[in-house]
């Protein structure tokens, strides 16, 4: 539409792209004109919010359309379903009951990632023989083809990990059959001798897996998988939504966010001072980094698992961070209901995440993204699994312009 008003009628777009010395002074390249159509739009668009938010067009309501899909009814995902309230349950199990009912690695006590694998794909909790088993058949197919090794040593190293880790994983769909191998992680880190980081990747690893459908990235894994394209792109294509800062990134973001306050606060960590940190750092416009969830409305079951982990090694409890992230949710809470805005005042999973990797020396902040995206690999490819079984056909939700959404929400729509 902006492409056809009048100035720009007469010479087809691509020639103001390509040749923009070549242009006349009195027309308008593409830039100048979206400059002005930008702001007409987003009025509209203002309008709309306020107007007819609550208006159905056919079985959905314009606040949704134009919201983000926000908590709209449209997708089938079996594995688990999120309550605002209580979280996260995997096929009907919380995480204190699979905490209690999955098998543990050999010699811990902590959830392996492949027992969780088993409950997503089956429904049924597996046996501990049955998760050695499936531990052995991961570990035998997880060899990393040459090539992608190769590929993944060219790249530039200040490449951020989450790019290298989905280029890797997309290549992978070259010659090898899917694999989800977050066993024996730590050692391939470096960390094989740290039996408590190896319990808590394992934990985290678990928990993390899978939280419903219509998250950013099992959505993203989904609708890409929706079009037959293999596991390996869509589970790439998960990882790159896993990317953002509002997604996957935030675990990063609150390591960082934590030090700086701790460098800022110096010795005098005290409710108090992070009381005030808290409101310094809504004051200037950003949020409370791994505070707020789109869909809970209680402390993430999530996070108060990974807390009760920490409180059961008496080296965490003594850590500095974790010391801080513990007295921060005693503040945070409250510092964001005065605050006024967020739906959910409480911590998400990643009010912690970082920090206790941080604590055990994993100190490369920009990989703790793909820790969780290694997790998110064992609900997306549950997913796939499914959407093939089930047959489920290719997603095609209909879009409608601003104009089209006006008119419906005025005609009462059919
Ligand atoms: C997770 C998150 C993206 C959810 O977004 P959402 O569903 O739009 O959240 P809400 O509906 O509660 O947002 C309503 C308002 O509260 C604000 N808000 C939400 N969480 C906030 C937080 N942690 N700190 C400050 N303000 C927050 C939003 O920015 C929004 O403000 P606006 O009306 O000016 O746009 C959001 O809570 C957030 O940015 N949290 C911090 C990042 C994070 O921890 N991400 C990891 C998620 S698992």
């Amino acid at each position: 539409m902006f492409l056809s008003n009048s100035t720009s009628r007469t010479v087809p777009f691509f020639l103001h792209l390509r040749s923009p010395l070549r242009r006349l002074a009195s027309t308008k390249s593409l830039k100048e004109t979206i400059e002005e159509v930008i702001p007409v739009k987003q009025a509209h668009l203002k309008k709309l919010k306020t107007e007819y938010s609550d208006v159905s067009i056919g079985d959905v309501k314009v606040g949704s359309v134009i919201g983000g899909m926000r908590g709209l009814r449209a997708m089938l995902w079996d594995s688990s379903v999120l309550d605002p309230e209580e979280g996260i349950r995997f096929h009907g199990l919380s995480i204190p009951d699979v905490q209690r009912a999955l098998p543990a690695a050999p010699g811990g006590k902590e959830i392996i990632a492949e027992s969780m694998l088993w409950l997503l794909l089956t429904g049924q909790v597996p046996s501990a023989e049955q998760t050695r088993e499936l531990s052995r058949e991961l570990a035998q197919k997880g060899n990393l083809p040459t090539s992608v090794a190769s590929l993944i040593d060219s790249l530039p190293k200040t490449l951020h990990p989450m790019t290298q880790l989905g280029i890797g994983v997309a290549a992978l769909n070259h010659d090898s059959s899917f694999q989800a191998a977050p066993c024996n992680y730590s050692k391939m880190l470096g960390y094989g001798d740290n039996h408590d980081l190896t319990e808590y990747l394992r934990l985290y690893i678990s928990i993390h897996g899978d939280h419903e459908g219509g998250n950013a990235s099992a959505h993203t894994a989904h609708l890409v998988g929706s079009t037959l394209s293999d596991p390996y792109l869509s589970y790439a294509a998960a990882l790159f939504a896993l990317a953002g800062p509002l997604h996957g990134l935030a675990n990063q973001e609150v390591l960082r966010w934590q030090l700086s306050m701790l460098r800022e606060v110096g010795e005098e960590v005290s409710h108090d001072t992070i009381r005030e940190y808290l409101w310094k750092t809504l004051k200037s416009g950003q949020v409370v980094p791994g505070y707020g969830h789109g869909v809970l409305r209680n402390p993430d079951p999530r996070f108060i698992a990974l807390q009760e982990f920490c409180e059961s090694k008496p080296e965490l409890l003594n850590s500095p961070i974790i010391q801080l992230v513990k007295k921060t949710y005693e503040v945070a809470p409250d510092v964001l209901k005065e605050h006024g805005k967020t739906k959910n005042p409480y911590p998400n999973v990643d009010a912690a995440s970082g920090c206790v990797l941080y604590h055990y020396g994993l100190t490369e902040f920009k990989y703790y993204t793909v820790i969780f995206g290694v997790s998110r690999a064992l609900g997306c490819v549950t997913q796939l699994v499914w959407a093939r079984a089930l047959g489920l056909p290719l997603e095609r939700p209909k879009s409608y312009s601003l104009e089209a959404i006006e008119q419906l929400a005025k005609s009462g729509s059919p």
